[in-house]
């Protein structure tokens, strides 16, 4: 069989890992051949691609990004989108597609393999939101990214008295801020899963500064205050059709150094906890899905996403990745909400 391989959406730490498992499973036990295809949907929309076998994917295990490349191209978007994919798997003689990627570029998978594509799904996002796994590859690393980061501020913080606000990403669920804000000790933590009073959370930064200690905030890019106290800030979608979010912890800096009369710093992680090698973790995860899902191809099991539960690799419907987002339980964010302020 021929295979095609793309990865789209945000770049994750881990994806090299992914394509390195399915193509040395899929070339030295099944006998395949792969063709990588360039950026996402836009490589085979538009017929981009690059040879992908044993050579190419040497000494990818630990590297960042993704050797294919990858965009947020949607070929239901774009005119005749379905019908040039369609023509170009036909032209390069691709029997089946592997798509790596989150909510978008799985739910392109869902509806392609409804209109008769043979493909395979694996999920992919820093953000750990995607149903049906209990794990994406590439949230450890952004996590422990996170947690370093916490670990610098909270001795710099302490020795200018001053409140440090640090903006994680997380558009519709806090999972990354919880996670790095438990484990990075963070004195308040506030996710999108839940609006925020900001006198509160002054509140807990004054009574954090009685202790004789410095407080650090941890926000999710996505994370509102209570209606009314902030008017939204900037959602609208940029140059390259992105929602730009962002903006959240300057204002909230702002505001707490104002209600509190302490100096209040922002730190925005941004890009950098999707940048560099992915942990051992991710790793691991990256590889066992990878080999799952040269497995779920090899047996022609189309429309499947592969996915972790519990400690199994297992296969799911492609529908049900994409049906509801996994955002945090609010009993999660209750049980954390014990260290805030103290
Ligand atoms: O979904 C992954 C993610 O990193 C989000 O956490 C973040 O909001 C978004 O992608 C940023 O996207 P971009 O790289 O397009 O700015």
């Amino acid at each position: 069989m021929r295979i095609g391989v793309l990865t789209g959406g945000g770049d994750c730490p881990g994806l090299n890992a992914v394509i390195r498992a399915v193509v040395r499973k899929g070339v030295a036990t099944y006998g395949h051949e792969f063709v990588g295809f360039r950026d996402g949907w836009k490589g085979p929309l538009e017929g981009l691609s690059k040879p992908l076998g044993i050579p190419e994917v040497r000494g990818i295990l630990p590297r960042g990004g993704t050797i294919l490349g990858s965009s947020r191209t949607n070929p239901f978007k774009i005119e005749n989108g379905v019908e040039r994919i369609k023509e170009n798997l036909a032209g390069q003689g691709v029997d089946a597609l592997i798509a790596i990627g989150g909510e978008d570029t799985l739910g392109v998978a869902t509806k392609l393999h409804e209109l008769g594509v043979n493909v395979v799904g694996v999920p992919k996002t820093i953000d750990n939101d995607l149903g049906a796994t209990d794990y994406t590859f590439g949230f450890d690393t952004a996590v422990n990214i996170a947690m370093e980061a916490i670990d610098r501020l909270h001795t710099t913080a302490e020795s200018h008295h001053r409140t440090l606000v640090v903006e994680v990403m997380g558009r519709h669920a806090g999972w990354i801020a919880l996670h790095a804000g438990l484990a990075g000790g963070a004195n308040v933590i506030l996710l999108p899963e839940r609006k925020f009073d900001v006198d509160q959370v002054a509140g807990y930064v004054e009574k954090r500064f009685q202790h004789q200690y410095a407080p650090i905030v941890v926000v999710a890019e996505g994370a509102q205050p209570l209606d009314g106290q902030m008017v939204l800030h900037n959602q609208e979608l940029d140059a390259f059709g992105h929602v730009r979010l962002g903006g959240i912890g300057q204002w909230l800096a702002e505001q707490l150094e104002a209600k509190t009369g302490k100096e209040a710093r922002t730190v925005v992680l941004g890009h950098i906890q999707r940048g560099g090698t992915p942990t051992a973790f991710d790793r691991v995860l990256a590889t066992r899905l990878g080999l799952q899902a040269i497995d779920a191809a090899h047996e022609g099991d189309w429309g499947k996403m592969v996915a972790m539960q519990s400690t199994d690799i297992v296969r799911v419907p492609l529908a049900e990745a994409t049906r509801e987002l996994k955002t945090v339980p609010i009993e999660r964010y209750d049980e954390a909400e014990v260290f805030f302020g103290s």
